[in-house]
């Protein structure tokens, strides 16, 4: 039975204090969940565990043994395993030549012995129901199988401490379900485990002991057995969160968005939305579901202009806008809210008052056509900081000075705040605190209600089930399914996210 406890982790990067003072026990035959907001800590802490960051205050105790950690390479002598949050692998290389990579067995004369290795990750692959075809090449393999990859690469580095960063977040609902049971095994193995989660009910279905981190510093334990989603919700933000979104029945009206046989190809020329119809109308909210990758940047981007239509149509209110600009888009009572937030969705060395007006800075009120009127946008900015709960000093700091999900709220203030028929919105709330998603999913609801027409696209399945009046389903380019909001069930959706015929 091995402990590997962490005591008094404190961390500071310029101007935050990622840990403060924490404290973490985890043993052999367990796993610990570790819940908390986007920023909380997480990673940091669990990079400081694996060498990569070293503490400015705090010890690591290995079976009560201080250790000190120069580099992952220590730290994985101890025994400690991270499967990091983005895969590590090389994609053309085959799955033992990845689980190897670095520690490569060498057989007389220095050759490796790639038949030994082979039978190596066959061993393991079996001994904790990790299938996967040794000779794959990762670039191949669904994602939920390269995670096992990382697993068994892991496992092969004779891992007792296995920390897993965010493992969920890139997975199906099958997936998932797949991956707790092997969760189950490695327990079952005896080995200790560290799971990373934002997401409240994971932590409870598959932890032995929860911790909750909160702005740096630990603020509580749960037990699963009796602990709630709302109890952890209060735990993780800090005060009571409404998790179900309260909505009404849609009344849908007039079509304001169509899309027919529309064809969009990715950056390099293949074909990413492949010959797809659809249609949004007004009062009503479609939701858009599928892994991350089968086509949905693509779409997005088609619809708001960033990228070019390579065959079919698109209309808004009747007009056509399948080749307009983003501007003339915007200019039609269009509201976007980017994937990539950095990239199209903020200028990020102007302040917060800037970006707030960063559409509408040429004309009233914040400008006469002539000259700006700074007065006003930057009362309009304090207002929007304010409903959003917008983390800031204040509203004329840079954007690059506030964290993801604060940018995020910056983004969604600014499109929300002004009157539109349609809101095409890409992972409206990734990287935002359960607090924040509350806020920004009334207001969803509320644009609904006075009759904007909304697309949501999000890998978020509880997401799309909560919002959605209408789910699409996206898999390799095509709308796979379609299913009235409310009367379809995750597994069902999940099936149909994973290319499933129905
Ligand atoms: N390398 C870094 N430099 C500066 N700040 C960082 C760095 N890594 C993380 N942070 C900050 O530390 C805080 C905690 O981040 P992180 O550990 O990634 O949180 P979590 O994994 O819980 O989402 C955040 O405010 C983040 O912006
Ligand atoms: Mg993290």
């Amino acid at each position: 039975m091995a402990t590997l406890e962490l005591r008094g982790i404190t961390k500071r990067f310029p101007g935050v204090l990622a840990n403060d003072s924490v404290d973490l026990k985890v043993s052999s035959g367990e796993i610990l969940g570790l819940l908390g907001e986007n920023g909380a800590g997480k990673t940091t802490l669990m990079n400081i565990l694996y060498g990569l960051y070293s503490a400015d205050e705090g010890e690591i105790l290995i079976d009560d043994v201080p250790q000190s950690f120069a580099g992952p390479g220590d730290a994985i002598a101890a025994g400690i395993g991270m499967v990091h949050q983005h895969f590590m692998l090389v994609p053309v290389f085959t799955v033992t030549e990845n689980v190897v990579l670095g520690v490569e067995p060498v057989g007389p004369g220095g050759v490796i012995n790639i038949k030994e290795a082979k039978r190596e990750v066959r061993e393991i692959s079996q001994r904790y129901g990790l299938e996967v075809d040794p000779d794959a090449i990762i670039e191949d393999i669904p994602v939920g199988i390269q995670q096992r990859v990382e697993i068994i690469k892991v496992l092969f580095r004779n891992a007792e401490f296995l920390i897993f960063d965010e493992p969920t977040a890139v997975l199906t609902p099958q997936e998932i379900e797949e991956f707790f049971g092997i969760l189950n095994g490695l327990r079952e193995a005896g080995k200790a485990i560290i799971f990373i989660t934002h997401k409240l009910k994971e932590v409870i279905e598959v932890s032995d002991d929860i911790a909750v981190l909160r702005r740096g510093a630990m603020v509580g334990g749960a037990d699963p057995a009796t602990t709630t989603e709302a109890d952890l919700a209060n735990l993780m933000v800090g005060r009571p969160v409404e998790l179900v979104v309260a909505k009404e029945d849609s009344e849908p009206g007039a079509q304001v968005l169509t899309v027919s046989d529309l064809v969009v190809l990715d950056d390099r020329d293949q074909v990413a939305v492949n010959s797809i119809s659809f249609d949004v109308k007004a009062g009503e909210i479609v939701g858009v579901a599928g892994v991350q990758g089968n086509g949905q940047t693509e779409l997005v981007e088609a619809l708001t202009g960033l990228r070019g239509v390579a065959a079919g149509t698109v209309t808004i209110g009747g007009k056509d806008v399948t080749h307009a600009t983003p501007r003339q888009i915007h200019e039609s009572s269009v509201a976007h809210v980017p994937e990539d937030r950095q990239r199209s969705g903020l200028v990020m060395s102007f302040s917060i008052t800037e970006n707030m007006v960063l559409d509408g800075y040429y004309h009233e009120p914040y400008s006469s056509g002539i000259k700006m009127d700074w007065d006003s946008a930057r009362s309009k900015a304090e207002e929007l900081v304010e409903q959003y709960d917008v983390r800031t000093p204040g509203t004329e700091v840079a954007a690059n000075t506030l964290s993801g999900g604060n940018q995020q709220k910056v983004i969604v203030a600014r499109e929300f705040g002004r009157d539109v028929q349609l809101v095409v919105a890409s992972q409206p709330t990734r990287g935002i605190d359960v607090g924040s998603i509350e806020y920004i999913h009334e207001r969803i609801v509320e644009e609904r209600d006075q009759g904007a027409a909304l697309l949501i696209v999000s890998t978020e399945l509880d997401e799309v089930m909560a919002l959605s009046d209408r789910i699409l389903v996206m898999f390799d380019g095509k709308v796979v399914a379609e299913y009235r909001g409310g009367a379809v069930t995750a597994e069902e959706i999940g099936l149909a996210m994973a290319g499933a015929a129905t």
